[in-house]
């Protein structure tokens, strides 16, 4: 009684259909913790990532291979063919391929199946360890939000962390796993709140967590900063929206090394992995709003 009151007097966040993908392979922690926050959260979520650990592949895309070898962590048996499942929760998906071919199964063919239709978000992630700067360039994770969101056409976020290591899903959830996992749900929703289009065509975001340590413990410990991937060049680098104060916003990696507890929030081209223009930039500040803080 008491829950089913409290839910009703909730802020209404819509529910979405979401496809999930990742580089760190379909088995690893972090993808079952955001699968699992997204889901109590109320959205639709259809999880289509690598059958194994494929870290740095970037855009590599290849027709998936049948596997000899057991998946990751032993989550699937040798031999299973290119594609796969869990029997009890079909919401799990392994393609044997790279993240970009394991969106592209989740949004052209399980999204189809589960939502009769496209996902409205892509999320990728949240990937062991930071995403910063040049590495977008190398990151799986990375990759499958950029696809989504170029060729795909669907909004997409990146999300990587700092803390922790190679995980199996059934081992005990890590501390840091769940605080990721439950800052993506909270930035998920801010977007999902602001109505469509989640983000402006061919926009991604790409999201960094610091460390989760004794200082930054939960996940009310952190705030958002609205950040660039990349350096901007004197004198050539044309403007960034206006806010805290300024027209340049602070890069990713100084916003994640900042001491305290900051998120980076940078907003990209997904095409070419860039940072987007002000415009653009201007369009996810506001739909984040105070959910956003400056650095101080
Ligand atoms: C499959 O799902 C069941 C039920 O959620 C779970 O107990 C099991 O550990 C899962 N296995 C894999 C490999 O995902
Ligand atoms: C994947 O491999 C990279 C290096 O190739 C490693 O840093 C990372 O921890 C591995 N992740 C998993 C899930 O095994």
């Amino acid at each position: 009684m008491r829950s089913t009151l409290a839910l009703a007097l909730l802020p209404l966040v819509r529910a979405i259909n979401i496809v999930s993908s990742n580089d760190d392979g379909w088995a690893e922690a972090n993808i079952r913790s955001i699968y699992n926050a997204l889901t109590s959260g109320g959205h639709s979520v259809v999880l289509s990532a690598p059958a194994e650990n494929k870290s740095g592949s970037g855009s590599r895309d290849e027709t998936p291979s049948d596997r000899t070898e057991p998946c990751e962590f032993d989550s699937c048996p040798a031999n299973s063919g290119p594609y796969g499942f869990n029997e009890t929760d079909t919401r799990l998906n392994w393609v044997n391929s790279y993240p970009v071919t394991s969106i592209k199964y989740g949004i052209e063919t399980l999204s189809p199946q589960f939502f009769d239709g496209p996902p409205d978000l892509a999320v990728s992630g949240p990937n062991v360890g930071n995403n910063l700067g040049l590495t977008v360039y190398l990151s799986g994770t990375v990759g499958a939000a950029t696809y989504a969101a170029s060729t795909g056409g669907i909004p997409a976020i990146a999300f990587s962390g700092e803390s922790g290591t190679a995980t199996a899903w059934n081992a005990e959830t890590p501390t840091y796993s769940t605080v990721y996992s439950e800052l993506a749900a909270k930035l998920t929703d801010r977007l999902v709140a602001s109505g469509t289009p989640y983000l402006p065509e061919n926009i991604w975001l790409n999201v960094n967590f610091p460390a989760v340590d004794e200082t930054c413990a939960s996940a009310d410990a952190f705030s958002f900063v609205l950040s660039r991937i990349f350096t901007a060049v004197p004198l050539v680098t044309p403007d960034d929206v206006e806010t805290c104060d300024g027209t340049r916003l602070p890069t990713e990696s100084s916003v994640v090394d900042t001491d305290g507890c900051y998120v980076s929030v940078s907003v990209g081209t997904a095409d070419d992995k860039g940072d987007a223009d002000a415009t653009s930039q201007g369009v996810v500040l506001e739909k984040l709003g105070d959910l956003l803080t400056c650095l101080p």
